[in-house]
């Protein structure tokens, strides 16, 4: 058990490896499906958008997988992150839980994202690739992958989710400083953006739009490809060096979790704490896995396990995951990095197969335990990153109950200080409490598309 507030991993300890779960989960991942022809995707569809080294890594079975030396030199910016003992939360809830978060908001974009934005960068300039185009919700993933593409000498073009774009200029001004550019998505520039736009010229926008108009850009240029912040198979990959860190530093302190806990808009940054520890699940240790949603977009507690396509326009591939439908247009929600339709086939396997649960909370009472955090801690969290506080509050007060010593590890993914007028809005009372309303679940099963694999 740890008294120190801060464990850190030394530099030189610093995993030279990411871990592909893929290589130990008892059952293997469903493929993904062409968006034509719904028949299992083949590496060659992939190459107008992804480097094949990323296709690769996407359909590989390796245990483990090497970290090239310049994303390490990058990564050892602010990598090894802090393992954090939180005691004075621990004092605030007089809790016998031991309570540890790592703290990935260290990163030059505040949140965990940049470690598979410059791996990404680093495989498409390889290949030679000139051009990054993406996707971006509340920003955090824009800003990763522009400063990544700033570090590689790459063009960035970011398609910024309308409604965030306004909500969030000082995030697209960061963009803008890492050299890229940023578009309030729907655009005029894209046939996906126009469609939209031509059926309802005020479109907030959403993820799965702006996925579309990044696709199709990426795929209308042969020197630009596409980079996705979350969901896909590399991206979980590489999102695992916060759980292989978290369990050396774990070690360092002679602990070990009894509940792992993250929340979740794709699925990256929970997949990246838990899936190391995974590993000793299957192998019979006993550790629960939880992750944490919004009932505004309530993926896991309420979509539907099937294949469905990742965007509006129906460009991507068709997964097999938890989904409210590809046609899904979020409420606009605080925490814009979880308003998402669908989520990581992989993480979603595994929510099905039960090694993982999930949890939704409304955005008030995540506030209040944002703020409880912040006045704590001493750390600002980020909006989606407080939807794990709260549930690692929860289970703190459980362990109280109980009387049970529980060691409580959680991401805390990122800072939230591009986030105050979200803070502002609860402060001043004016946060709603959403569900997401069930006759547009029920719509959405109805626009699933078909496919004849089985489920
Ligand atoms: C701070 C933070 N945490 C979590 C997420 C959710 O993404 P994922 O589920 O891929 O980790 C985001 C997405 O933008 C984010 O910015």
């Amino acid at each position: 058990m740890s008294e120190l507030t801060k464990i850190i991993l030394p530099e030189k300890d610093m995993p030279r490896q990411w871990y592909n779960i893929v290589a130990d989960m008892p059952n293997p991942p469903a493929p993904a499906l062409h968006p034509g022809t719904k028949k299992p995707l083949t590496p060659d569809d992939l190459t107008h958008i992804f480097p094949m080294e990323l296709i690769l890594q996407e359909v590989s079975t390796e245990r483990w997988i090497d970290i090239p030396e310049p994303v390490l030199d990058v990564y050892r910016l602010w990598r090894p992150s802090p393992l954090h003992r939180a005691h004075q939360l621990e004092k605030a809830l007089d809790t016998p839980a031991r309570i540890y978060y790592k703290w990935e908001g260290v990163s030059p974009a505040g949140s965990h994202k940049p470690n598979t934005a410059v791996a990404q960068a680093y495989y498409n300039k390889k290949a030679g690739i000139k051009r990054l185009t993406t996707e971006t919700g509340a920003g955090q993933w824009g800003s990763a992958l522009a400063a990544a593409c700033s570090f590689f000498g790459l063009e960035c073009t970011v398609y910024m989710v309308k409604v965030s774009y306004h909500q969030k200029p000082y995030r697209r001004s960061l963009m803008q400083v890492f050299g890229a550019e940023v578009f309030a998505s729907p655009t005029d520039r894209t046939e996906a953006g126009r469609t939209i736009l031509a059926q309802d010229p005020e479109s907030p926008g959403s993820l799965g739009i702006a996925i579309s108009e990044a696709v199709e850009d990426a795929a209308a240029h042969a020197d630009t490809n596409y980079s996705l912040g979350s969901v896909l198979n590399h991206v979980l990959l590489h999102q695992s060096v916060i759980g292989l860190e978290a369990k050396k530093q774990l070690e360092m302190v002679g602990e070990y979790p009894d509940v792992l806990i993250g929340c979740c808009g794709g699925g990256s940054n929970v997949a990246g704490l838990v899936f190391p520890f995974l590993a000793d699940k299957f192998a019979g240790k006993d550790v629960r896995a939880v992750l944490v949603e919004p009932t505004a977009c309530p993926t896991f507690t309420k979509g539907y396990y099937a294949y469905d396509f990742g965007d509006t326009g129906k460009l991507t591939p068709l997964a097999l995951m938890y989904t409210l439908g590809h046609n899904f247009v979020p409420a606009g929600i605080h925490a814009g990095g979880l308003r998402y339709h669908g989520a990581a086939p992989l993480l979603s396997q595994l929510v099905k197969e039960k090694f993982i649960e999930a949890v939704a909370y409304p955005q008030n009472p995540v506030f209040e335990a944002a703020l409880l955090f912040a006045r704590s801690e001493a750390i600002l969290p980020a909006p989606e990153s407080a939807h794990a506080i709260k549930a690692v509050i929860d289970e703190a007060l459980r362990a109280k109950e109980e009387g049970k010593e529980k060691v409580i590890l959680f991401n805390l993914s990122g800072h939230g200080h591009f986030d105050l007028a979200a803070y502002d809005a609860y402060l001043g009372g004016k946060l709603v409490d959403l569900e997401h309303p069930q006759e547009l679940i029920d719509k959405a099963l109805a626009e699933l598309p078909q496919v004849e694999v089985e489920v």
